[in-house]
This record gives C-alpha cells, sequence and structure tokens, in this order.
C-alpha cells in the first residue's frame, strides 16, 4: 500500500469507514471511493465537512481526518 499515512491502522481505516457511512450519506448517496483522486477527495472531504457543520451534523476535526485518510487510502492506485 502507498505510505501516504505511515502510522495508519486497519482499526482507523475501519473507523473512517464508518464515520464516512454515518456522516456523509445524509445528504445524498455515498460516492464510490475510487470515483475520485486521492487529490479530489483531499479537496472536498472538508468541503463536505463543512457543509455538514452547517446542517448541524457534528464532524470535528480528528473525525474529518479519519474520514479523509479512508477515502484518499482506498482511491489510492494500488
Ligand atoms: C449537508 C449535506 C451534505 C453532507 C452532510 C455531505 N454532502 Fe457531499 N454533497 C452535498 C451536495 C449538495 C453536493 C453537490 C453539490 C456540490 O458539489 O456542492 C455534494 C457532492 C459531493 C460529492 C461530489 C462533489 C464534487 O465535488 O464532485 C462528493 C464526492 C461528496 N459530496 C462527498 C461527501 C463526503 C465525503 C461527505 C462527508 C464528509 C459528504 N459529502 C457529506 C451535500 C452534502
Amino acid at each position: 500500500m502507498e505510505s501516504t499515512y505511515p502510522d495508519l491502522t486497519v482499526a482507523k481505516l475501519i473507523e473512517g469507514k464508518g464515520l464516512y457511512e454515518d456522516k456523509c450519506s445524509r445528504c445524498h448517496g455515498l460516492k464510490d471511493p475510487i470515483a475520485y483522486t486521492p487529490e479530489q477527495w483531499q479537496r472536498i472531504t472538508p468541503n463536505m465537512a463543512n457543509k455538514a457543520r452547517g446542517r448541524q451534523i457534528e464532524i470535528s476535526a480528528e473525525q474529518e481526518e479519519t474520514i479523509m485518510r479512508y477515502l484518499v487510502t482506498m482511491s489510492s492506485p494500488r
């Protein structure tokens, strides 16, 4: 696997998946991580987290990072 996040654990990845499914499915269907590049996810995730906060959906800075690492990792070329 690409070592974009050398300290990333499987547990964190699973946590990110759970948060993604919970927080990111409230306004639209879940997008396939592979449909966007890592760079796109790094741009889109903070955007969407702010959109969510605007609708009173709580996402902490740490949760945002965990979601982004999950999406970036799953979209990375393997
Ligand atoms: C408050 C509602 C809301 C929430 C919550 C939300 N989104 Fe979105 N999302 C939108 C809307 C509206 C669009 C389409 C318009 C736009 O791109 O601004 C969109 C579009 C997208 C797109 C396609 C956008 C593009 O730039 O091509 C992706 C990918 C996406 N969302 C991912 C996420 C992720 C990841 C999360 C969780 C962190 C999330 N969304 C949570 C409202 C939301």
